[in-house]
Formats: C-alpha cells, structure tokens, sequence
C-alpha cells in the first residue's frame, strides 16, 4: 500500500465511531438507560466509585465499545460469581438477555433514539447489606461445630482470584454449591449475601477449591 492509502485507511478507523450506521432499533433513551440505571449507575455516577459517569448519553457514548467489551468478558458490573452455582440477593450479574442487548446497540452504531423517551431519572445510593453479627474465617475449610444457616461469604483477598468454588459438604454427603468466583479482585469488595440463608447441619465442611492465598468471611445466623 502507498503512504496515501495507509493514510486513508488510518483516517477511516479513526472515525468509524462518529459514522457508524444506526443498524439497532435499541436506542439509549428506551432501553439502555434503563439496564443501566439498574445495573450501573450505583458506580458510574458523578463522584462514584467508578472513574467516569455513564449517565448522559454524551459520557455514555464514547465508551460503547468499551461497555460491549467489559459486559460480554462478565467484567462489568464488578461481581464475580459464576450464574446458577449459589443464588444471591442482588445479583449483580447481567442475565444472557440483557448482554445481547448491550451489544446489539454498540454494533448496531449506539444511537440515542427520541430523547421524549428517557425515564424520570432515578440514580441509586450504593447499597449495604444486612449482615449477621455472627463470622467465621477460614482458607482451606472450615468444620462447622453446630446447626447453623450460613447467610453470606465475603472474600478477603488482594490482586485477582482466576476461580475458586466455595461449597459446604454436609455429613449426609450432600453438597451444597455456595458459591463461584472466576476473575475476582479483591478490590471490589464484595460481600455476596444469598437469596435464602443455607441450613446446614453440624458437622458440615466449608471448603474453598482450590485453595488459594484468599480468606473468607462466613457470615452465619442460628
Ligand atoms: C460496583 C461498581 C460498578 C458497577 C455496578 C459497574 N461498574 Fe463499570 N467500573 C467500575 C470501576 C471501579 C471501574 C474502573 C476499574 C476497573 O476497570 O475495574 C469500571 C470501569 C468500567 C469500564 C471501563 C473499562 C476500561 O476499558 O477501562 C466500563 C466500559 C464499564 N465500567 C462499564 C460498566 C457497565 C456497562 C456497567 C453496568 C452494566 C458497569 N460498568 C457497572 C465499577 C462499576
């Protein structure tokens, strides 16, 4: 290629953002800003814990190919439990649909659709968790000397886990998936409280596999 084309070529990538054709029907003031207000505004907020505010289409907009990236890699929203193994109250985690419809609007261009559309915006206060008064820690396992219901784990680690999975072996032999975490960082300081507390019987091991340099926090109620 001549330095003209190679210029051409540059110029055009540099600017597919700006003009990519509208493609979707999925459009930022009906549905996007809504999965977000659920799902992200909590952090991506002036001032929140996030780095930039995903709020106004205009601060939105440049990160499309970001957001597609992060949401379908299950890095954003920060959470770090595996769907289906545990079941916790929230669930941060976007379910498949949600996902597809993130992506179908950055690939179909992102656009922002009728601005009459945008809901009363209503931009939620980061939430804390009741927890029980009663924990235990542990690293490997843990052997549970009473009847107890275990109501949520907390993860105490620095750096990234790749994936350990956190179930209590009962003395029946019955095991009870508690929890699996791929790519958790520690920074995210999650506390990941189930939708019902889990009764398990004395004698009950609480294991982490494979152990790793992280500890957890049982939280448990009689
Ligand atoms: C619990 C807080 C929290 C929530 C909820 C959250 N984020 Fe984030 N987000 C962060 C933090 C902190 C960072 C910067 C550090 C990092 O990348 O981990 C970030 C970074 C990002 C980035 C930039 C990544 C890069 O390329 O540097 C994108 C894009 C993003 N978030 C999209 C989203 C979307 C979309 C949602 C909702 C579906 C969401 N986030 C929900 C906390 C959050």
């Amino acid at each position: 290629m001549n330095r003209a084309g190679v210029l051409a070529v540059l110029l055009c990538s540099g600017s597919t953002l700006a003009h990519d054709p509208i493609t979707t029907k999925v459009t930022f003031s009906v549905e996007i800003v809504r999965l977000f207000q659920k799902r992200c505004f909590s952090c991506h907020q002036e001032g929140g814990k996030a780095p930039m505010s995903l709020v106004k289409y205009e601060e939105a907009r440049p990160w499309a190919k970001a957001i597609k990236e992060e949401v379908l890699e299950r890095r954003m929203p920060p959470w770090g439990a595996v769907k289906g193994f545990g079941e916790f109250r929230p669930d941060h985690g976007l379910t498949q649909e949600e996902i597809s419809v993130i992506a179908d609007w950055v690939e179909g261009g992102a656009p922002e659709g009728e601005p009459k559309y945008y809901p009363e915006l209503r931009i939620p206060a980061a939430e804390k968790p009741q927890l029980p008064a009663m924990r235990m820690r542990f690293q490997r396992s843990l052997k549970l000397a009473t009847n107890l219901r275990l109501a949520a784990i907390e993860p105490r680690l620095t750096g990234e886990l790749e994936q350990v999975r956190i179930t209590a072996e009962q003395p029946d032999g019955r095991i009870e998936p508690l929890l699996w975490l791929r790519r958790y960082k520690g920074e995210w300081k999650q506390v990941f409280v189930f939708r019902k507390p889990v009764p398990v019987t004395a004698g009950t091991v609480v294991k982490a596999d494979p152990p790793s340099g992280a500890s957890y926090l049982l939280y448990t109620q009689k």
